[in-house]
């Protein structure tokens, strides 16, 4: 039975499907099955980001309208071995209600051994459709005041929705930067204001950007994908330690 994750940030682009993507990549590398899930109907990325988007045909809004089947809307990745995909409708008025996602996912339960769904932004509608099935979830912020703000109120309603296993990833984090604005004393400060555990620090990173626009995961043995396996490791239950820059 499978373990469902939504990944919600409250403010867009703070990397919730780069993350998503490259957790369940190196979830797949650890042998599991996983599916990923497209919840952003209207502004749909994981397929681009996957380089899956050539001859889809039909998405989770057909499967439950009924235009086919489920394994017809389930795309499996050509070169990463166990990893599925459903894209989201591509209008944002295909939207699916959260009870009718709640029952989805629940009949894909048995297939796999995660299911991750990537979240829109925000805590509106599309969020509470994307939560509705979860059973955890990450939430995926920048360092920075915005940001961090957007995670409390995610995580506010999180908990109204019944989610209390909640984690945090702190993403594109460029150390010259975060302690040259001051904001914040350190990452402990962020972490702290957020309320929530940490289960990984992701670099801004180029490669990250350059992998995702291609359409490619990312695959190799660098350090970013490392920390990728160490969230994917932590995500399992693992217990590995985590490195993040501190205060000189
Ligand atoms: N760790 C990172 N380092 C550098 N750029 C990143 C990183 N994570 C994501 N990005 C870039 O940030 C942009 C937004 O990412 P995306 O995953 O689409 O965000 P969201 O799904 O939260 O809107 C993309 O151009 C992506 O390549
Ligand atoms: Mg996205």
């Amino acid at each position: 039975m499978s373990q469902i994750i939504v990944f919600a940030s409250g403010k867009g682009g703070t990397g919730k499907t780069t993350v998503t993507v490259n957790v369940a990549v190196a979830l797949c590398k650890m042998n599991n099955r996983v599916l990923l899930i497209d919840c952003d109907c209207g502004m749909r990325g994981l397929d681009l980001m996957l380089g899956l988007e050539q001859g889809l045909m039909y998405d989770t809004g057909d499967v439950i309208a009924g235009n086919c089947i489920t394994p017809d809307a389930v795309y499996s990745h050509p070169s990463v071995r166990g990893l599925y995909m459903m894209p989201a409708p591509m209008d944002a008025q295909d939207e699916i209600a959260p009870e009718v996602m709640k029952q989805f996912v629940t009949t894909l339960r048995n297939n796999y051994d995660y299911i991750l769904i990537d979240s829109p932004a925000g805590v509106g509608s599309g969020f509470i459709s994307a939560v509705s099935g979860a059973d955890r979830a990450v939430i995926v912020i920048n360092p920075e005041p915005a940001s961090v703000r957007g995670a409390q109120n995610v995580r506010r309603e999180l908990l109204k929705h019944g989610i209390e296993d909640i984690r945090l990833i702190i993403n594109k984090v460029n150390e010259k930067r975060f302690f040259q604005t001051g904001i914040y004393t350190d990452l402990d400060e962020v972490i702290d204001r957020c309320e929530t555990q940490l289960i990984g620090v992701v670099p801004e990173d180029h490669s990250v950007v350059v992998y995702s626009q291609r359409g490619s995961p990312y695959l190799n043995d660098s350090p970013v994908s490392k920390v990728f396996t160490n969230i994917a490791f932590r995500i399992s239950g693992g217990n590995v330690q985590l490195a993040f820059p501190k205060r000189i």
